[in-house]
């Protein structure tokens, strides 16, 4: 049985239409597809399951499977706690104040860190991930702290099974570079969101950093021509041997801006999404260092940016 506050949010990914709860699963009230209750918190919502889209699944929800048996997650959770949470949170709060009349959707949500450790600030807290595993853990932690105002969805995020207008902040950890069509991610993100609502994303930058080092582990520069080639020498002669975060993209601030003016968003800002570097794969601790230095303060080799967008 589903928690009937949280029906009012939710619909046929299909056709857009109302869910009515039947036994164990919820049924569209116009074309009468069915969709699994799990629990009363969590539920599987999934369309037609193209082959492309099963795959990813299958990729993505064996990286969680590990973590889960060895349980890095765990691990993960309270280093992203410790070094990256504030950093992160003042940023978003910047653009939206969290409050407890909130509404909050994690994308690409994975174990659903952040949203758990805002929770408690929300109304509510959504996460959508498409991987089973990944909400799996996220369900334990939630649990363990007690935390009850959540709805984890197994969905699409390029055909999300939540109702328009209904979400006050929308947030996406490096998720929208993760397929071809950002753009439909894109729209969807805008049409779930109430008028004022704010979309943050974050995404890797297309610059010098993803020309060359970020070439190691098979980043996708978006830009004419250099996609076509790196898509080439990455999937076709190098087999995605490298490709280790699966298909990533980097985006010039341009496109990005570009790409939520096209569907209707009224403000959009594109800046350098300040977090604490690592760099683990750089061998000795002085050049570490120096690379840190240069990527903090060179645009030319910022990491990642941060996209934020006002319905
Ligand atoms: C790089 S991980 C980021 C996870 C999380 N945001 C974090 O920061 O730990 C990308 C996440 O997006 C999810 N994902 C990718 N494509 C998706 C899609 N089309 N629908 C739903 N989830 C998707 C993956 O399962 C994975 O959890
Ligand atoms: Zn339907």
């Amino acid at each position: 049985m589903i928690n009937q506050e949280l029906l009012q949010y939710l619909c046929c990914p299909r056709c857009k239409s109302a869910l009515t709860e039947q036994d164990i699963f919820l049924v569209c009230e116009k074309c009468g597809q069915k969709y699994e209750i799990i629990d009363e918190n969590i539920v599987k919502i999934i369309p037609n399951l193209t082959q492309d889209l099963e795959l990813s699944i299958q990729k993505w929800d064996e990286f969680y499977q590990k973590q889960l048996r060895d349980k890095s997650c765990f691990k993960e959770r309270e280093d992203y706690l410790d070094n990256f949470f504030e950093d992160e949170y003042r940023q978003i709060n910047e653009y939206k104040k969290i409050n407890n009349d909130l509404v909050f959707l994690e994308v690409g949500c994975g174990p659903m860190i952040f949203g758990q450790k805002i929770a408690n600030q929300c109304r509510l807290v959504i996460g959508i991930d498409f991987s089973p595993t990944a909400l799996k853990i996220a369900k334990r932690m939630l649990e363990a702290k007690g935390i009850k105002n959540y709805l984890l969805i197994q969905g699409d995020i390029l055909n999300m099974p939540i109702k328009t207008n209904t979400v006050d902040l929308i947030y996406g950890g490096g998720v929208i570079e993760h397929f071809k069509n950002t753009q439909t991610c894109i729209n969807e993100l805008y049409r779930v969101l109430k008028e004022d609502g704010v979309s943050f994303n974050t995404v890797p930058y297309l610059n010098l950093g993803s020309l060359t080092y970020r070439q190691i582990w098979g980043n996708i520069p978006n830009f004419p021509v250099l996609k076509q080639l790196a898509e080439f020498i990455h999937i076709k002669l190098l087999k995605k041997r490298h490709m280790i975060f699966g298909y990533e993209l980097s985006f010039l601030g341009s496109t990005l801006k570009k790409m939520h003016r096209k569907v209707g968003f009224k403000e959009i800002y594109v800046d350098k999404f300040k977090v604490k570097l690592s760099f683990d794969f750089i061998p000795t601790e002085f050049l570490k260092k120096i690379c840190i230095k240069i990527a903090n303060n060179s645009r030319l080799f910022w990491p990642m940016i941060k996209v934020i967008a006002k319905k």
